[in-house]
Protein backbone atom coordinates (compact mmCIF):
# COMPACT_ATOMS: atom_id res chain seq x y z
CA UNK A 1 0.00 0.00 0.00
CA UNK A 2 1.19 3.68 -0.74
CA UNK A 3 2.57 4.93 2.32
CA UNK A 4 -0.46 7.92 4.09
CA UNK A 5 2.73 10.17 3.97
CA UNK A 6 1.29 12.68 1.90
CA UNK A 7 -2.66 12.13 2.68
CA UNK A 8 -2.41 12.96 6.86
CA UNK A 9 -3.93 16.03 7.71
CA UNK A 10 -1.80 18.54 9.77
CA UNK A 11 -3.52 18.66 13.47
CA UNK A 12 -5.72 21.41 14.50
CA UNK A 13 -3.94 23.71 17.05
CA UNK A 14 -5.04 23.35 20.48
CA UNK A 15 -4.46 26.94 22.80
CA UNK A 16 -3.60 25.37 25.93
CA UNK A 17 -3.70 27.61 29.11
CA UNK A 18 0.16 29.39 29.47
CA UNK A 19 1.37 28.32 33.37
CA UNK A 20 2.40 31.75 35.38
CA UNK A 21 5.05 33.75 33.74
CA UNK A 22 7.18 30.27 32.40
CA UNK A 23 6.82 29.16 28.88
CA UNK A 24 7.09 30.96 26.01
CA UNK A 25 5.95 29.96 22.13
CA UNK A 26 3.24 27.73 23.52
CA UNK A 27 0.71 29.84 21.72
CA UNK A 28 2.24 29.74 18.85
CA UNK A 29 3.05 25.89 18.25
CA UNK A 30 0.69 23.10 17.18
CA UNK A 31 -0.85 20.63 19.65
CA UNK A 32 -2.60 16.91 18.72
CA UNK A 33 -5.69 16.89 20.47
CA UNK A 34 -5.23 13.30 21.68
CA UNK A 35 -3.13 12.17 24.65
CA UNK A 36 -4.60 8.77 24.18
CA UNK A 37 -4.59 6.66 21.49
CA UNK A 38 -6.92 3.36 21.11
CA UNK A 39 -6.29 -0.29 20.11
CA UNK A 40 -6.94 -2.42 17.19
CA UNK A 41 -6.12 -5.08 15.23
CA UNK A 42 -3.41 -6.02 12.14
CA UNK A 43 -5.03 -9.73 11.49
CA UNK A 44 -9.21 -8.46 11.38
CA UNK A 45 -9.96 -11.68 9.24
CA UNK A 46 -8.58 -14.40 11.10
CA UNK A 47 -10.19 -16.33 13.68
CA UNK A 48 -9.83 -15.92 17.39
CA UNK A 49 -7.19 -18.90 18.83
CA UNK A 50 -9.23 -20.84 21.38
CA UNK A 51 -7.44 -22.60 24.27
CA UNK A 52 -8.20 -23.74 28.00
CA UNK A 53 -7.02 -21.95 30.37
CA UNK A 54 -5.77 -24.89 31.93
CA UNK A 55 -3.42 -25.63 29.32
CA UNK A 56 -2.28 -22.14 28.52
CA UNK A 57 -1.36 -22.00 32.48
CA UNK A 58 0.47 -25.38 31.91
CA UNK A 59 2.39 -23.68 29.04
CA UNK A 60 3.64 -21.04 30.99
CA UNK A 61 4.46 -23.41 33.86
CA UNK A 62 6.71 -24.78 31.22
CA UNK A 63 7.98 -21.54 29.90
CA UNK A 64 9.75 -20.55 33.11
CA UNK A 65 12.92 -22.02 33.53
CA UNK A 66 14.05 -23.78 36.50
CA UNK A 67 15.64 -21.66 39.46
CA UNK A 68 18.99 -21.40 39.47
CA UNK A 69 20.85 -21.85 42.98
CA UNK A 70 24.50 -20.21 41.88
CA UNK A 71 24.41 -17.74 39.36
CA UNK A 72 26.88 -18.08 36.56
CA UNK A 73 29.62 -16.41 37.66
CA UNK A 74 30.66 -13.20 35.23
CA UNK A 75 34.27 -14.32 34.70
CA UNK A 76 32.55 -18.01 32.74
CA UNK A 77 30.80 -18.06 29.77
CA UNK A 78 26.63 -17.84 30.16
CA UNK A 79 24.87 -20.23 27.47
CA UNK A 80 21.59 -18.17 28.36
CA UNK A 81 23.54 -15.15 27.02
CA UNK A 82 22.83 -13.68 23.38
CA UNK A 83 26.04 -12.41 21.77
CA UNK A 84 24.99 -9.68 19.74
CA UNK A 85 22.51 -7.97 21.95
CA UNK A 86 23.68 -6.30 25.53
CA UNK A 87 21.25 -5.90 28.03
CA UNK A 88 20.55 -2.49 27.75
CA UNK A 89 18.26 -3.16 24.80
CA UNK A 90 15.92 -5.05 26.75
CA UNK A 91 15.67 -2.03 29.10
CA UNK A 92 15.22 0.71 26.43
CA UNK A 93 12.59 -2.01 24.63
CA UNK A 94 10.81 -1.83 27.95
CA UNK A 95 11.27 2.25 27.95
CA UNK A 96 10.08 2.00 24.07
CA UNK A 97 6.84 0.02 24.99
CA UNK A 98 5.66 2.70 27.67
CA UNK A 99 6.11 5.22 25.36
CA UNK A 100 3.60 3.50 22.97
CA UNK A 101 1.21 1.41 25.17
CA UNK A 102 -0.40 1.06 27.99
CA UNK A 103 -3.54 -0.16 29.20
CA UNK A 104 -4.41 0.70 32.76
CA UNK A 105 -7.96 -1.05 32.93
CA UNK A 106 -6.25 -4.37 31.85
CA UNK A 107 -7.39 -7.56 34.11
CA UNK A 108 -7.44 -11.20 33.71
CA UNK A 109 -10.36 -11.44 35.53
CA UNK A 110 -12.05 -10.15 32.70
CA UNK A 111 -13.06 -10.74 28.79
CA UNK A 112 -10.60 -8.03 26.77
CA UNK A 113 -12.30 -6.24 23.89
CA UNK A 114 -9.46 -4.35 22.23
CA UNK A 115 -11.96 -2.45 19.69
CA UNK A 116 -13.69 -0.81 23.01
CA UNK A 117 -9.90 -0.13 25.10
CA UNK A 118 -7.99 2.67 24.87
CA UNK A 119 -4.48 3.04 24.84
CA UNK A 120 -3.80 5.40 27.70
CA UNK A 121 -0.23 6.15 25.79
CA UNK A 122 -0.34 7.71 22.60
CA UNK A 123 1.22 5.25 19.72
CA UNK A 124 3.24 7.65 18.59
CA UNK A 125 7.44 7.97 19.78
CA UNK A 126 6.61 11.13 21.86
CA UNK A 127 8.25 10.39 24.58
CA UNK A 128 5.22 10.78 26.05
CA UNK A 129 6.02 8.93 29.32
CA UNK A 130 8.82 11.73 29.91
CA UNK A 131 7.34 14.75 29.41
CA UNK A 132 3.59 13.03 30.18
CA UNK A 133 0.85 16.09 29.04
CA UNK A 134 3.35 19.02 29.00
CA UNK A 135 4.75 21.29 30.98
CA UNK A 136 1.00 23.47 31.36
CA UNK A 137 -0.82 20.36 32.36
CA UNK A 138 1.60 18.74 34.58
CA UNK A 139 4.01 21.28 36.03
CA UNK A 140 4.99 19.11 38.87
CA UNK A 141 7.35 17.47 36.11
CA UNK A 142 9.32 20.84 35.22
CA UNK A 143 11.78 23.00 36.76
CA UNK A 144 10.11 26.90 36.86
CA UNK A 145 11.97 27.98 33.74
CA UNK A 146 9.48 25.44 31.90
CA UNK A 147 12.66 24.53 30.18
CA UNK A 148 14.02 22.04 31.98
CA UNK A 149 12.75 18.59 33.41
CA UNK A 150 12.88 17.96 37.24
CA UNK A 151 15.54 15.54 38.48
CA UNK A 152 15.86 13.42 42.16
CA UNK A 153 18.37 12.79 44.34
CA UNK A 154 22.12 12.60 43.42
CA UNK A 155 22.91 8.97 43.17
CA UNK A 156 26.68 6.88 43.41
CA UNK A 157 28.49 4.36 42.56
CA UNK A 158 29.62 5.11 39.15
CA UNK A 159 32.62 7.24 39.05
CA UNK A 160 32.30 7.48 35.61
CA UNK A 161 28.73 9.80 35.82
CA UNK A 162 30.04 11.70 39.19
CA UNK A 163 26.45 13.74 38.53
CA UNK A 164 24.17 10.67 38.22
CA UNK A 165 20.51 12.02 39.29
CA UNK A 166 17.89 9.87 39.90
CA UNK A 167 13.74 10.22 38.80
CA UNK A 168 12.09 12.96 40.90
CA UNK A 169 10.08 11.90 43.88
CA UNK A 170 7.87 12.80 46.53
CA UNK A 171 8.87 13.37 50.03
CA UNK A 172 6.81 10.63 51.77
CA UNK A 173 6.16 11.29 55.66
CA UNK A 174 5.26 8.40 58.48
CA UNK A 175 5.07 5.50 56.35
CA UNK A 176 3.71 7.05 53.25
CA UNK A 177 4.39 5.44 49.88
CA UNK A 178 7.73 7.09 47.95
CA UNK A 179 6.54 7.57 44.16
CA UNK A 180 8.07 8.92 41.38
CA UNK A 181 6.66 11.92 39.46
CA UNK A 182 7.08 10.38 35.60
CA UNK A 183 4.89 10.74 32.78
CA UNK A 184 4.46 6.91 33.08
CA UNK A 185 4.41 5.43 36.37
CA UNK A 186 5.86 2.27 34.92
CA UNK A 187 9.19 4.12 34.51
CA UNK A 188 9.90 3.72 38.20
CA UNK A 189 9.09 -0.14 37.41
CA UNK A 190 12.98 -1.73 37.84
CA UNK A 191 15.83 0.46 39.05
CA UNK A 192 17.14 -0.34 35.87
CA UNK A 193 13.99 1.37 33.95
CA UNK A 194 14.62 4.18 36.62
CA UNK A 195 17.62 5.40 36.24
CA UNK A 196 17.57 5.11 32.37
CA UNK A 197 14.37 7.36 32.51
CA UNK A 198 16.36 9.88 34.68
CA UNK A 199 18.79 9.71 31.76
CA UNK A 200 16.37 10.52 29.37
CA UNK A 201 15.20 13.69 31.77
CA UNK A 202 18.95 14.24 31.73
CA UNK A 203 18.72 14.16 27.77
CA UNK A 204 16.47 16.83 27.70
CA UNK A 205 18.47 19.18 30.00
CA UNK A 206 21.20 18.68 28.00
CA UNK A 207 19.77 19.74 25.05
CA UNK A 208 18.74 22.50 26.47
CA UNK A 209 21.73 23.60 27.58
CA UNK A 210 23.51 22.36 24.34
CA UNK A 211 21.06 24.87 22.28
CA UNK A 212 21.81 27.95 24.86
CA UNK A 213 25.36 27.55 24.44
CA UNK A 214 25.10 27.46 20.67
CA UNK A 215 22.73 30.13 19.77
CA UNK A 216 23.13 32.15 22.85
CA UNK A 217 19.76 32.43 23.33
CA UNK A 218 17.07 30.28 25.74
CA UNK A 219 15.60 28.04 23.38
CA UNK A 220 11.82 27.53 22.97
CA UNK A 221 10.77 24.32 24.95
CA UNK A 222 8.91 23.11 21.93
CA UNK A 223 11.89 23.11 19.80
CA UNK A 224 14.33 21.01 22.46
CA UNK A 225 10.97 18.60 23.01
CA UNK A 226 11.22 18.21 19.05
CA UNK A 227 15.04 17.52 19.21
CA UNK A 228 15.04 15.26 21.67
CA UNK A 229 12.23 13.12 20.48
CA UNK A 230 13.81 13.33 16.76
CA UNK A 231 17.05 11.86 18.47
CA UNK A 232 15.28 9.40 20.04
CA UNK A 233 13.34 8.08 17.00
CA UNK A 234 16.45 8.14 15.23
CA UNK A 235 17.80 6.14 17.87
CA UNK A 236 14.97 3.60 17.59
CA UNK A 237 15.01 3.42 13.43
CA UNK A 238 18.75 3.17 13.53
CA UNK A 239 19.72 1.41 16.23
CA UNK A 240 16.63 -0.60 18.57
CA UNK A 241 15.23 -1.65 15.30
CA UNK A 242 17.86 -3.24 13.78
CA UNK A 243 19.64 -4.72 16.55
CA UNK A 244 16.26 -6.61 16.94
CA UNK A 245 14.93 -7.68 14.13
CA UNK A 246 17.72 -7.59 11.96
CA UNK A 247 18.95 -5.39 9.03
CA UNK A 248 17.20 -7.57 6.36
CA UNK A 249 14.03 -7.15 7.72
CA UNK A 250 14.55 -3.58 8.59
CA UNK A 251 16.21 -2.54 4.94
CA UNK A 252 13.01 -4.39 3.60
CA UNK A 253 10.00 -2.46 5.32
CA UNK A 254 12.13 0.95 5.07
CA UNK A 255 14.07 0.37 2.20
CA UNK A 256 15.14 4.17 2.48
CA UNK A 257 17.55 3.00 4.63
CA UNK A 258 19.70 0.65 2.82
CA UNK A 259 19.54 2.91 -0.70
CA UNK A 260 20.72 6.15 1.64
CA UNK A 261 17.14 7.87 -0.03
CA UNK A 262 14.41 9.21 2.43
CA UNK A 263 10.93 7.90 2.73
CA UNK A 264 8.99 10.49 0.25
CA UNK A 265 11.70 9.23 -2.05
CA UNK A 266 11.37 5.24 -1.27
CA UNK A 267 8.44 4.64 0.99
CA UNK A 268 8.17 2.52 3.32
CA UNK A 269 6.65 -1.10 2.81
CA UNK A 270 3.72 -1.39 5.01
CA UNK A 271 2.19 -4.95 3.76
CA UNK A 272 -0.01 -5.79 7.09
CA UNK A 273 -0.15 -2.45 9.00
CA UNK A 274 -1.85 -0.11 7.94
CA UNK A 275 -3.25 3.62 9.26
CA UNK A 276 -6.36 5.00 7.14
CA UNK A 277 -5.87 7.99 6.23
CA UNK A 278 -7.28 11.12 7.82
CA UNK A 279 -7.38 8.61 11.10
CA UNK A 280 -5.06 8.60 14.21
CA UNK A 281 -2.83 5.65 14.28
CA UNK A 282 -4.21 2.37 16.51
CA UNK A 283 -2.00 0.25 18.63
CA UNK A 284 -2.61 -3.15 17.45
CA UNK A 285 -3.18 -5.94 19.87
CA UNK A 286 -0.71 -8.01 17.95
CA UNK A 287 1.88 -6.05 18.41
CA UNK A 288 0.79 -5.36 22.82
CA UNK A 289 0.19 -8.65 23.35
CA UNK A 290 2.12 -10.64 21.80
CA UNK A 291 5.15 -9.38 19.14
CA UNK A 292 6.44 -6.87 21.26
CA UNK A 293 5.89 -8.62 24.86
CA UNK A 294 9.14 -10.81 23.28
CA UNK A 295 11.29 -8.66 25.62
CA UNK A 296 10.51 -10.83 28.60
CA UNK A 297 12.61 -13.39 27.60
CA UNK A 298 15.83 -11.23 27.13
CA UNK A 299 15.48 -10.67 30.99
CA UNK A 300 18.11 -12.03 32.77
CA UNK A 301 18.00 -12.85 36.54
CA UNK A 302 20.92 -10.69 38.15
CA UNK A 303 22.79 -7.70 36.80
CA UNK A 304 25.68 -6.01 37.72
CA UNK A 305 24.22 -1.89 38.04
CA UNK A 306 28.09 -0.57 38.78
CA UNK A 307 31.53 -1.44 39.58
CA UNK A 308 30.45 -0.44 43.57
CA UNK A 309 28.26 -2.79 44.32
CA UNK A 310 28.14 -6.72 43.72
CA UNK A 311 25.11 -8.05 41.07
CA UNK A 312 22.14 -7.67 42.07
CA UNK A 313 18.58 -10.51 41.58
CA UNK A 314 16.01 -8.81 39.87
CA UNK A 315 13.44 -10.01 43.00
CA UNK A 316 14.37 -11.33 46.35
CA UNK A 317 12.47 -11.91 49.13
CA UNK A 318 15.48 -9.86 51.08
CA UNK A 319 16.99 -6.41 49.82
CA UNK A 320 19.14 -6.00 47.43
CA UNK A 321 17.03 -6.53 44.98
CA UNK A 322 16.16 -4.71 41.91
CA UNK A 323 12.88 -4.32 42.53
CA UNK A 324 11.13 -0.61 41.56
CA UNK A 325 8.28 1.61 42.91
CA UNK A 326 9.95 2.64 45.83
CA UNK A 327 13.06 5.14 46.46
CA UNK A 328 16.31 2.80 46.38
CA UNK A 329 19.67 3.26 47.64
CA UNK A 330 21.81 6.27 47.05
CA UNK A 331 24.49 3.95 45.83
CA UNK A 332 22.57 2.41 42.60
CA UNK A 333 23.36 4.96 39.91
CA UNK A 334 23.88 2.66 36.60
CA UNK A 335 26.85 2.53 35.14
CA UNK A 336 25.66 2.18 30.96
CA UNK A 337 28.87 0.57 30.24
CA UNK A 338 28.09 -2.41 31.68
CA UNK A 339 24.63 -2.44 29.82
CA UNK A 340 26.22 -0.84 25.94
CA UNK A 341 29.25 -1.12 23.96
CA UNK A 342 30.35 2.64 24.81
CA UNK A 343 33.62 4.32 26.16
CA UNK A 344 34.28 2.21 29.70
CA UNK A 345 33.12 -1.01 28.66
CA UNK A 346 35.35 -3.69 29.85
CA UNK A 347 36.82 -6.74 28.32
CA UNK A 348 34.74 -10.33 28.23
CA UNK A 349 34.64 -12.62 30.97
CA UNK A 350 35.42 -9.63 33.46
CA UNK A 351 33.33 -7.38 35.58
CA UNK A 352 33.81 -4.58 33.61
CA UNK A 353 31.67 -6.39 30.44
CA UNK A 354 28.78 -5.07 28.59
CA UNK A 355 26.19 -7.43 29.82
CA UNK A 356 24.50 -9.57 27.05
CA UNK A 357 20.75 -9.96 26.82
CA UNK A 358 19.63 -13.15 27.48
CA UNK A 359 18.47 -15.37 24.31
CA UNK A 360 14.82 -14.25 22.96
CA UNK A 361 13.39 -17.99 23.08
CA UNK A 362 10.51 -19.89 24.89
CA UNK A 363 11.87 -19.81 27.83
CA UNK A 364 11.62 -16.75 30.92
CA UNK A 365 13.86 -16.62 33.91
CA UNK A 366 12.70 -17.98 36.84
CA UNK A 367 12.16 -15.16 38.83
CA UNK A 368 9.62 -14.05 36.03
CA UNK A 369 7.50 -16.91 37.21
CA UNK A 370 6.70 -15.23 40.60
CA UNK A 371 5.94 -11.57 39.82
CA UNK A 372 6.01 -9.07 43.37
CA UNK A 373 3.20 -7.68 44.01
CA UNK A 374 3.99 -4.22 43.32
CA UNK A 375 4.74 -5.15 39.75
CA UNK A 376 1.16 -7.81 38.90
CA UNK A 377 -1.50 -7.51 42.38
CA UNK A 378 -3.86 -10.02 40.58
CA UNK A 379 -2.97 -13.44 39.71
CA UNK A 380 -1.45 -15.59 38.57
CA UNK A 381 1.36 -14.22 39.22
CA UNK A 382 3.57 -15.73 36.43
CA UNK A 383 4.74 -13.24 33.80
CA UNK A 384 4.35 -16.45 30.94
CA UNK A 385 0.69 -17.28 31.73
CA UNK A 386 -0.53 -13.49 32.01
CA UNK A 387 0.79 -12.90 28.43
CA UNK A 388 -1.04 -16.11 27.27
CA UNK A 389 -4.23 -15.94 28.98
CA UNK A 390 -3.94 -12.09 27.69
CA UNK A 391 -3.58 -13.21 23.94
CA UNK A 392 -6.70 -14.90 24.34
CA UNK A 393 -8.69 -12.64 25.87
CA UNK A 394 -8.05 -10.30 22.66
CA UNK A 395 -8.73 -12.52 20.57
CA UNK A 396 -5.49 -12.74 18.86
CA UNK A 397 -5.50 -15.63 16.57
CA UNK A 398 -2.64 -18.62 16.63
CA UNK A 399 1.00 -18.33 15.37
CA UNK A 400 0.54 -20.64 12.59
CA UNK A 401 -2.74 -18.11 10.92
CA UNK A 402 -0.24 -15.36 11.27
CA UNK A 403 2.54 -16.91 9.63
CA UNK A 404 -0.19 -18.47 6.53
CA UNK A 405 -1.53 -14.88 6.39
CA UNK A 406 2.02 -13.50 5.57
CA UNK A 407 3.14 -16.05 3.23
CA UNK A 408 5.94 -17.01 4.97
CA UNK A 409 6.94 -20.85 6.13
CA UNK A 410 4.78 -21.96 8.79
CA UNK A 411 6.72 -23.86 11.47
CA UNK A 412 5.99 -27.56 12.30
CA UNK A 413 4.76 -28.47 15.28
CA UNK A 414 7.64 -30.70 16.02
CA UNK A 415 10.06 -27.86 15.55
CA UNK A 416 7.82 -25.16 17.90
CA UNK A 417 9.61 -26.16 21.19
CA UNK A 418 8.98 -24.95 24.76
CA UNK A 419 12.30 -24.37 26.53
CA UNK A 420 16.13 -22.67 26.17
CA UNK A 421 17.40 -21.76 23.15
CA UNK A 422 21.34 -22.55 24.51
CA UNK A 423 20.20 -26.28 24.34
CA UNK A 424 20.11 -27.78 21.26
CA UNK A 425 16.93 -27.25 19.71
CA UNK A 426 15.86 -30.29 18.68
CA UNK A 427 17.05 -31.93 21.80
CA UNK A 428 13.60 -33.33 22.64
CA UNK A 429 15.48 -34.45 26.10
CA UNK A 430 15.73 -31.04 27.54
CA UNK A 431 13.18 -29.13 25.21
CA UNK A 432 9.67 -30.05 24.26
CA UNK A 433 7.48 -29.65 21.42
CA UNK A 434 4.73 -27.57 22.55
CA UNK A 435 1.93 -29.96 21.40
CA UNK A 436 3.88 -32.96 23.50
CA UNK A 437 1.98 -30.51 26.34
CA UNK A 438 -1.99 -30.69 25.41
CA UNK A 439 -3.36 -31.29 22.03
CA UNK A 440 -4.72 -28.23 21.47
CA UNK A 441 -1.54 -26.60 20.62
CA UNK A 442 -1.31 -29.03 17.47
CA UNK A 443 -1.50 -26.52 14.84
CA UNK A 444 -2.45 -23.67 16.79
CA UNK A 445 0.55 -22.26 18.82
CA UNK A 446 -0.59 -18.88 20.97
CA UNK A 447 1.07 -16.33 18.91
CA UNK A 448 3.29 -14.83 21.52
CA UNK A 449 4.71 -18.84 22.24
CA UNK A 450 5.10 -18.65 18.11
CA UNK A 451 7.16 -15.61 18.38
CA UNK A 452 9.70 -17.24 20.73
CA UNK A 453 10.01 -20.11 19.08
CA UNK A 454 10.89 -18.75 15.53
CA UNK A 455 13.49 -16.68 16.99
CA UNK A 456 14.53 -19.76 18.81
CA UNK A 457 14.64 -21.51 16.02
CA UNK A 458 17.53 -19.36 14.40
CA UNK A 459 19.87 -20.25 17.12
CA UNK A 460 23.20 -22.89 15.95
CA UNK A 461 24.76 -24.53 18.36
CA UNK A 462 27.67 -24.72 16.43
CA UNK A 463 27.99 -20.94 15.47
CA UNK A 464 27.51 -18.47 17.86
CA UNK A 465 25.68 -15.28 16.52
CA UNK A 466 22.84 -13.20 17.68
CA UNK A 467 19.58 -14.31 17.77
CA UNK A 468 17.03 -12.02 17.00
CA UNK A 469 13.00 -11.96 15.77
CA UNK A 470 12.28 -13.89 13.20
CA UNK A 471 9.86 -13.43 9.80
CA UNK A 472 7.00 -12.94 11.93
CA UNK A 473 7.78 -11.59 15.10
CA UNK A 474 10.41 -9.22 12.91
CA UNK A 475 7.59 -8.06 10.12
CA UNK A 476 4.70 -6.96 13.08
CA UNK A 477 7.46 -5.07 15.57
CA UNK A 478 9.32 -3.43 12.29
CA UNK A 479 5.90 -2.67 10.50
CA UNK A 480 3.93 -1.10 13.49
CA UNK A 481 6.86 1.09 14.35
CA UNK A 482 7.53 2.26 10.95
CA UNK A 483 3.93 2.66 10.32
CA UNK A 484 3.33 4.56 13.34
CA UNK A 485 6.44 6.68 12.79
CA UNK A 486 5.18 7.32 9.23
CA UNK A 487 1.37 8.18 10.66
CA UNK A 488 3.28 10.62 12.63
CA UNK A 489 3.16 14.06 11.42
CA UNK A 490 5.65 15.20 13.94
CA UNK A 491 8.16 12.70 13.52
CA UNK A 492 11.72 13.51 11.64
CA UNK A 493 10.22 10.88 8.84
CA UNK A 494 7.53 13.04 8.12
CA UNK A 495 8.49 16.82 8.93
CA UNK A 496 12.31 16.43 7.68
CA UNK A 497 13.19 13.03 5.97
CA UNK A 498 16.84 13.94 5.52
CA UNK A 499 17.41 15.43 8.88
CA UNK A 500 20.87 13.99 11.08
CA UNK A 501 21.27 14.19 14.88
CA UNK A 502 23.77 16.89 15.96
CA UNK A 503 26.90 15.83 15.34
CA UNK A 504 28.54 17.27 18.12
CA UNK A 505 26.50 14.67 19.79
CA UNK A 506 27.68 12.12 17.12
CA UNK A 507 30.35 9.03 17.71
CA UNK A 508 32.21 8.07 14.58
CA UNK A 509 29.24 9.81 12.76
CA UNK A 510 26.93 7.43 14.25
CA UNK A 511 24.11 8.21 16.92
CA UNK A 512 22.04 5.72 18.78
CA UNK A 513 21.14 4.78 22.87
CA UNK A 514 24.91 4.58 23.79
CA UNK A 515 25.65 8.30 22.69
CA UNK A 516 22.39 9.69 23.91
CA UNK A 517 23.26 7.73 27.06
CA UNK A 518 27.16 10.26 26.53
CA UNK A 519 25.19 13.20 26.54
CA UNK A 520 22.67 12.89 28.82
CA UNK A 521 25.70 12.68 31.61
CA UNK A 522 26.49 15.95 30.87
CA UNK A 523 23.75 17.10 32.14
C1 LIG B 1 12.15 -5.73 32.92
C2 LIG B 1 11.24 -6.40 33.49
C3 LIG B 1 9.81 -6.48 33.03
C4 LIG B 1 8.77 -6.83 33.82
C5 LIG B 1 8.83 -7.20 35.29
C6 LIG B 1 7.58 -6.76 33.01
C7 LIG B 1 6.31 -7.05 33.47
C8 LIG B 1 5.16 -6.86 32.75
C9 LIG B 1 3.83 -7.06 33.25
C10 LIG B 1 3.47 -7.56 34.65
C11 LIG B 1 2.97 -6.76 32.27
C12 LIG B 1 1.44 -6.84 32.32
C13 LIG B 1 1.11 -8.27 31.95
C14 LIG B 1 -0.37 -8.50 31.82
O1 LIG B 1 -1.03 -8.61 32.86
O2 LIG B 1 -0.86 -8.59 30.67
C15 LIG B 1 3.75 -6.34 31.13
C16 LIG B 1 3.21 -5.91 29.94
C17 LIG B 1 3.95 -5.63 28.83
N1 LIG B 1 5.31 -5.75 28.71
FE1 LIG B 1 6.61 -6.12 30.18
N2 LIG B 1 7.91 -6.39 31.73
C18 LIG B 1 9.27 -6.21 31.69
C19 LIG B 1 10.01 -5.90 30.57
C20 LIG B 1 9.51 -5.75 29.29
C21 LIG B 1 10.29 -5.62 28.10
C22 LIG B 1 11.81 -5.65 28.08
C23 LIG B 1 9.42 -5.49 27.06
C24 LIG B 1 9.68 -5.33 25.58
C25 LIG B 1 10.87 -5.13 25.06
C26 LIG B 1 8.08 -5.54 27.60
C27 LIG B 1 6.92 -5.45 26.87
C28 LIG B 1 5.64 -5.43 27.42
C29 LIG B 1 4.43 -5.09 26.68
C30 LIG B 1 4.33 -4.69 25.20
C31 LIG B 1 3.38 -5.18 27.59
C32 LIG B 1 1.91 -4.79 27.32
C33 LIG B 1 1.76 -3.31 27.72
C34 LIG B 1 0.32 -2.74 27.63
O3 LIG B 1 -0.22 -2.68 26.55
O4 LIG B 1 -0.22 -2.33 28.68
N3 LIG B 1 8.18 -5.72 28.96
N4 LIG B 1 5.07 -6.43 31.44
Amino acid sequence: MASPVKTLPVPVPVHRPRPHGVLRGLDSTLHSHFNEGRFGRMFRTLPAAKYSPEALKELGFRMTAQKEDTPTPETKSDPEENSGISAGYTYFGQFIDHDLTFDPASSLQKQNDPDALVDFRTPRFDLDNVYGRGPSDQPYLYRDDGLHMLLGKKLKGNDKDPNSRGVPRNSPENGEPSRALLGDPRDDENIIISNLQAAFLRFHNRMVDFLADRDGVAPEFEDVQRLVRWHYQWSVVNDFLPTIIGDETLDAILPHLAEGTNPLDTPPDLRFYHVTPGTEAYMPVEFSVAAYRFGHSMIRPIYRINLSNDRIPIFATNPPSLVGFRDFDENLAVDWSLFFHMPGSGADLTPERVQPAYKPDTSLVNPLGRLPASVAGDPPPSLAARNLLRGMQMGLPSGQAVAKRMGVPVIPDDKLMVGKASIDPNDQKVNVPIASIAGEFKGNAPLWFYILAEAFQQFDPAKEKPIRLGPVGGRIVGEVFAGLMMADSHSYLRQDPSWTPISEFCNAGKFGIAEMLVQSTKA
